[in-house]
């Protein structure tokens, strides 16, 4: 599995510290609080050079040359009140692979007094981000990139031990259950099929202590799930439907996935250029998975209902057609105008079973249009749903984990334009608000659906193949989703 570092709170620097990262914001001294005194002096000496300004990114390093003597790198910061915690954030991402590429192995950053540094909830995600910097996708490549950087000390700001110990293990967690989410949506549809996918889901539920259903094509048949049956129909790969369930407490959450380990658009195919990325259709299954690690690795105590529809489409012989008229879980019959709008397809059957089981909460996560991602770009996700309390909950949560969703509305009008003509709905309408007709669709197989919402991950779930360096599924949703549940378990 790709691997997190385990950011370890000291409070004072280890005696084996290579390399010692230290912040300065522009026109202040470098933070040297807690260092040794030869260590502090080179520091100072360091941003004496001229040019250095302590502007956001910029570096000086002492070339110390005495073997045994640690190297000291002082970062800038910027201004000190234009400073916030997404750019702390950066500087630590970046100084941890600066210092893998310089070739240290154990590294002691310090960190200044500031008031994004303060506190739990931000030393989380500053953690989070330091002990995901080690994450690597090598599992199909002969030789992998020298692991330079292997442990990662942080001096924490004064005052902040108690809240930044406390910040490193669940940030160990979350990252964890992100690493996961990443491999799994990186591996590439030859070898994650939907049974591969299934196989995973079981794999973890053994791990943590889950109880696991799987059905294949004949039960999905018996249960009547006609639209993942359609959509899976045109591939090799049969689908599946995976339910995992446990864990304790009052309140119960539901979370479904949309897991096309591979999206061609089927008989109504996508274009060439960039469908290789369709192999991250998986996404919203394997942020699923690796939510259900971080909620055990956290121990939160709620019941956790896990769903996850898996299926490849693929145009065939047997591949579901436009005009086709498809029944799903709930009774709804469904006419396919467009065999790409393939998501909603297997997630109208998974969201009529995890409704009939009433969860107090019910959240799906799919790379659903682009639409969304037309409207929002990469960095957030879309957020529909009918409920305004839980439109506040996720909103904080994402807030408070730096992963941005954007509330988009679930007007009336785009529950008319799905209506059907020979069938109860269309699976597509018009041209335009194509993210709000996808969420308008699922609302339909969730009853009355106050208690749930849809997050459309297709912009952030992973960065496209054109920027080589961050290539890849991203593991977004991970953290706001334990940052939610965190809060829901301890609010009864
Ligand atoms: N998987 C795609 C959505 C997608 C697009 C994800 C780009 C990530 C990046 C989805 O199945 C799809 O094809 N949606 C169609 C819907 C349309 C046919 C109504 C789309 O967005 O074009
Ligand atoms: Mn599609
Ligand atoms: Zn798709």
């Amino acid at each position: 599995m790709g691997e997190v570092l385990r950011p370890r709170i000291v409070r004072k620097p280890p005696a084996n510290t290579d390399l010692f990262v230290v912040g300065c914001f522009a026109r202040e001294a470098p933070a040297t609080a807690g260092l040794p005194s030869r260590v502090a002096t080179a520091a100072r000496q360091a941003v004496e050079r001229r040019g250095f300004m302590g502007r956001d990114g910029q570096r000086a390093s002492t070339r110390s040359s005495a073997p045994g003597t640690p190297q000291v790198e002082v970062w800038g910061l910027g201004r000190r009140s234009s400073c916030d915690l997404a750019r702390l954030g950066r500087w630590l991402e970046r100084a941890a692979a600066a210092a893998g590429r310089d070739g240290f192995g154990r590294v002691l950053v310090v960190l200044p007094e500031h008031e994004a540094l303060s506190g739990r909830e931000h030393a989380v995600v500053l953690l989070r981000r330091l002990a995901s910097t080690r994450y690597r996708f090598e599992e199909f490549r002969a030789k992998p990139d020298r692991h330079v950087l292997r442990s990662a000390s942080v001096l924490p700001p004064a005052g902040q031990a108690a809240a930044y110990r406390e910040a490193a293990k669940i940030a160990v967690a979350v990252a964890r259950g992100a690493a996961l989410t990443r491999d799994l949506a990186n591996t590439p549809a030859n070898v994650a099929t939907p049974e591969w996918m299934a196989e995973r889901a079981i794999e973890l539920a053994g791990e943590i202590g889950l109880e696991a259903v799987v059905l294949d094509e004949k039960q999905l048949a018996e249960k009547g799930m006609g639209g993942i049956l359609a959509v899976g129909g045109g591939s090799a790969r049969p689908p599946r439907l995976v339910r995992l369930s446990g864990g304790d407490g009052p309140v119960a959450v539901s979370l479904v996935g949309k897991g096309i380990t591979f999206d061609t658009g089927g008989i109504s195919i996508k274009p060439a250029r960039t469908m290789d990325e369709m192999k991250f259709d998986k996404s919203g299954a394997c942020t699923v998975l690796g939510v259900a690690r971080a909620v055990h690795e956290l121990g939160l105590p709620l019941r956790m209902r896990y769903y996850l529809p898996l299926a490849e489409n693929m145009p065939d012989g047997r591949a579901y057609r436009p005009g086709d008229i498809v029944r799903c879980y709930n009774g709804k019959t469904v006419e396919v105008l467009n065999t790409d709008a393939e998501g909603r397809m297997i997630l109208a059957d998974a969201l009529a079973w995890a409704e009939e089981e009433s969860p107090d909460w019910l959240v799906d996560y799919a790379t659903l249009t682009g639409a969304c991602v037309v409207a929002l770009g990469q960095n957030g996700a879309g957020l529909f749903t009918p409920a305004d309390d839980l439109a506040e909950d996720l909103l904080a949560a994402a807030a408070e984990a730096q992963e941005p969703l954007w509330r988009l509305p679930l007007w009336r009008e785009f529950s008319r334009a799905i209506r059907g003509q020979h069938g109860d709905l269309r699976n597509v309408a018009g041209r335009w608000g194509g993210a709000s007709t996808a969420a308008a669709f699922l609302a339909e197989f969730v009853g009355k659906p106050r208690r749930w919402a849809h997050l459309d991950i297709a912009g952030p779930a992973y960065r496209p193949r054109a920027r080589p360096k961050t290539f890849g599924a991203t593991g977004f949703g991970v953290a706001l989703s334990a940052a939610w549940l965190t809060r829901i378990a301890g609010r009864v």
